[in-house]
């Protein structure tokens, strides 16, 4: 947790730094004009829950756990001990994954909600709706920018490749989320694409910031690597899961924001694919991406009268065990892997 809560501050001081009179550095007037400072720091200040930081600083705890040889070795100057916890400590570039998980992410959620035409994030206005696409477009490659500052600083070319393949992988799981399947797609291969691009839209994030940590903790450790990236995907997929469910299920109150965007999106995710095994006839609805008048609320209806929910459920479950299982097969248990496991045994019944 004090981690995290300094970690909010350097995130700030490293996109926008500012000067000792408190003007932001090396953007200057543009700074003034284009209010690029504040879109910059927009959806950093609205209090995100900082979970791909969490995880990361918890797989890296973990996983020096297992490696104490290599943290002794290092100066006391990269790494740093929690306070409150002599156990948990994180050496500089681990935390600098910490950072640059949750940098990306932000971008990411910049370029999405130009994408997905959305008017709130977290509540409040959209970083679009306030500024306009183009300049949330220029904000999110700005965001990126700087994070590849960080990431280059670390220099380790293993990581830093790691971490590149991520925005791929974002970019990617997108793009595969627009295809229109050919035709004589099988259930199936639908499931199978699905998950897939749940990986590369979601999970990947939180797999290879696992893995980058672990990498960092002991780089000729590949078993480690493996279990560390396996904890990341099948939580990473577990949790988007979780949110396609309460995207169908869930209402406005609980949620504190709209719900069924994805039908709204045209989007066919878990529930709604496990039901069309069930109900051929959502085929039609999904095929033409809930268009018509009152297919949402048809969709909705048969979703709800189908097992689409408890298959749901059943699939979280396995990819919740899954990471469980992962996170108990890192060796030297400590502090930082009983929380990985809660963390994971905790998405079956995530709320909100
Ligand atoms: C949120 O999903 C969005 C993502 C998980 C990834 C978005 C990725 C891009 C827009 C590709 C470009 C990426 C970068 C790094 C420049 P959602 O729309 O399902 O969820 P929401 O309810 O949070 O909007
Ligand atoms: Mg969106
Ligand atoms: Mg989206």
């Amino acid at each position: 947790q004090d981690h995290i809560r300094q970690m909010q501050t350097d995130i700030l001081e490293k996109l926008i730094p500012h000067d000792s009179s408190g003007n932001v550095e090396n953007l200057g007037d543009l700074n003034v004009t284009s209010n690029l400072g504040k879109m910059t720091e927009y959806y950093f200040m609205q209090g995100g829950k900082m979970l791909r930081p969490t995880v990361s600083l918890l797989m890296a705890s973990a996983c020096n756990s297992s490696t104490n040889r290599r943290i002794l070795k290092e100066s006391q100057a990269s790494c740093q001990k929690s306070p409150q916890s002599s156990n948990l400590s994180v050496c500089k570039n681990q935390y600098k994954i910490g950072m640059i998980s949750e940098m990306i992410h932000t971008a990411s959620l910049v370029h999405d909600d130009v994408i997905d035409e959305a008017n709130t994030r977290r509540g409040s206005a959209s970083v679009n709706a306030v500024w306009g696409n183009k300049m949330s477009v220029l904000v999110g490659d700005f965001i990126l920018a700087r994070t590849t500052q960080i990431l280059c600083s670390t220099k380790n070319p293993q990581v830093i490749s790691v971490m590149a393949g991520i925005i791929e992988d974002l970019v990617l799981g997108e793009f595969m989320q627009m295809a229109t399947p050919p035709k004589n797609t099988t259930p199936n291969q639908k499931m199978t694409a699905y998950i897939e691009k749940t990986h590369r839209k979601t999970a990947s994030l939180f797999a290879n910031s696992c893995r980058s940590v672990a990498i960092l903790a002991d780089e000729t450790n590949a078993s480690l690597q493996n279990l560390a990236y396996d904890y990341g995907r099948n939580l990473g997929i577990a949790f988007q899961l979780v949110d396609d469910l309460l995207d169908i299920i869930a209402t406005e109150n609980e949620m504190g924001k709209p719900t069924s965007i994805d039908l709204k999106l045209g989007l066919a995710t878990a529930p709604v694919l496990f039901a069309t095994q069930q109900f051929p006839e959502l085929a039609e609805l999904v095929a033409r991406k809930f268009k018509n008048s009152g297919d949402i609320e048809k969709a909705t209806e048969i979703v709800a009268n189908s097992n689409g929910i408890k298959m749901t459920r059943k699939l979280i479950a396995q990819y919740s065990e899954a990471a469980e299982k992962a996170a108990s097969s890192l060796p030297n248990r400590n502090e930082a892997t009983e929380r990985l496991i809660e963390l994971a045994i905790s998405q079956s019944d995530r709320k909100f």
